[in-house]
């Protein structure tokens, strides 16, 4: 039996309809209602609908053999899990922005406003700049138009949010997509099943191009 955590959303509904096509379907899972386990015992599956940002959390403690989560989550919590393929979807960045105009004072202290604290500090410790991190949880955008912060360290992707708010990018930081990460004994116990799943996986993601 193998299990799959699922982002809730749409980029975990993309995913399952792929391991559909690669005939690891599960009745129900598509169905809008509250149940959050389903199972197929003659195929041997099982998912799980997570929230996009605990799916790692699930894989490393081994609830689910393997999960799909966004390199974002995985730069941000650096779970201990094998990360086995770029799914090439939900491509978005990670970006420093901040209001339109900004110019960095070198000389203070940067004040970042971001979800993602550890991520922050990695890219401005590699450029060996001074930063004050505020933590927030959401409308991160909030933080510069209202002088709270200098800048945002956040996601960009169609780039709406920024340009509705005034603001605009200033730097990116690193790439993003949907990422196909297992349990590293559970993969040890069930490499050929994973190793499977994954040449089907590929071969769709080929056909969809
Ligand atoms: C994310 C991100 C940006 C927005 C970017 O927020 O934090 O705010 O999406 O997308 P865009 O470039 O296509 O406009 P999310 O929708 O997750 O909401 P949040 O404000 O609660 O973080």
């Amino acid at each position: 039996m193998l299990s799959v955590a699922l982002p809730k959303g749409r980029l975990g509904e993309k995913v399952y309809m792929m391991f559909e096509k690669a005939g690891f379907g599960c009745p129900g899972v598509m169905d809008n209602n509250r149940k959050l386990i389903f199972t197929d015992e003659e195929k041997g599956i099982s998912f799980f609908w997570v929230k996009p940002s605990d799916v790692a959390i699930y894989v490393e403690r081994g609830a689910a053999d393997i999960g799909i989560c966004g390199k974002d989550i995985i730069n941000e919590y650096e779970p201990d899990v094998y990360e086995l393929l770029d799914l090439n979807m939900g491509k978005c960045r990670m970006c420093v922005a901040a209001k339109k105009g900004y110019r960095d004072d070198q000389d203070r202290t940067l004040i970042v406003a971001t979800k993602f604290s550890n991520c922050a500090q990695k890219y401005y410790s590699a450029l060996g700049r001074d930063i004050d991190i505020i933590h927030l949880n959401g409308s991160i955008e909030l933080a510069p138009i209202l002088n709270m912060s200098d800048v945002i360290f956040d996601i960009v992707e169609t780039g709406t949010t920024l340009k509705e708010n005034n603001l605009e990018v200033v730097s990116t930081a690193f790439p993003i997509s949907a990422r196909l990460i297992a349990n590293k004994a559970g993969y040890a116990f069930k490499t050929d099943e994973v190793n499977s799943l994954i040449e089907k996986l590929t071969d769709i993601m080929g056909e969809q191009k």
